[in-house]
């Protein structure tokens, strides 16, 4: 399993070195089996990356502001042309897929994920170069989450996509997002065909991280 801590932009140089160093410390006190990736703000990438450097958390990058496709306006051509420079750049973009409140209500989850994966996955990548999640917009840092029947349904909706267009599709990891904390991380872990999650809030505290990456394995 992957747990992603995405930081957003919280937090300056002090904030985020000392999450960092923290996280390095926890890492080789008790490292966990599952994989760890953290993505601090822009203005922090060089130094986090150094601190992070020859340990088990790897870093990745992200938009200088979060939440591209509901706030941004990104279209599925724009995340895929972003995706695909990723790739031919040696990165693993993690391409987020999910539905409004609005279109869960009208029940329109499954073609919203889909029409978005269609359109926004990049055409070359395979399994080991990409990572889907997950991220209902109306979950993404309300407190809220979907029961662990619909997040079933919506994954299991994506492998059977990913089958259509990817090599080795199995191989592919999607991670859930949205709302996930240290006390409701081992049960949406447990949930079938949840690679790991992409966590916001929460990763933003180094205890509440390690205890979901610990429930990760
Ligand atoms: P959250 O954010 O965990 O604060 O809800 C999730 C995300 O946007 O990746």
């Amino acid at each position: 399993k992957l747990i992603a801590g995405n930081w957003k932009m919280n937090g300056l140089r002090a904030d985020g070195t000392a999450l960092a160093r923290d996280l390095v410390s926890r890492a080789a006190k008790s490292p966990p089996t599952c994989d760890l990736l953290v993505c601090p703000p822009a203005t922090l990438l060089a130094e986090i990356g150094s601190l992070l450097a020859g340990s088990r958390i790897a870093l990745g990058g992200q938009d200088c502001h979060a939440e591209r496709r509901q706030n941004h306006h990104e279209s599925d051509p724009t995340v895929r042309a972003k995706a695909t420079a990723g790739l031919g750049a040696g990165l693993i973009p993690i391409v987020c897929v999910g539905e409004t409140a609005a279109q869960r209500d009208a029940k329109q989850h499954l073609s919203v994920c889909g029409g978005q994966i269609a359109g926004s996955l990049p055409e070359i990548a395979g399994a080991g170069q990409l990572v889907v999640a997950y991220e209902p917009v109306w979950a993404i840092g309300t407190g809220r989450t979907p029961t662990t029947t619909d997040i079933a349904e919506v994954h299991a909706f994506i492998r059977a996509e990913l089958k259509k267009r990817v090599a080795n599709p199995d191989a592919v990891r999607i991670l859930y997002g949205g709302s996930v904390n240290a006390k409701n991380a081992a049960e949406i872990l447990g949930v079938a065909n949840v690679d790991g999650a992409l966590v916001g809030g929460a990763s933003l505290d180094g205890a509440s991280f390690w205890t979901i990456a610990q429930a990760a394995g």
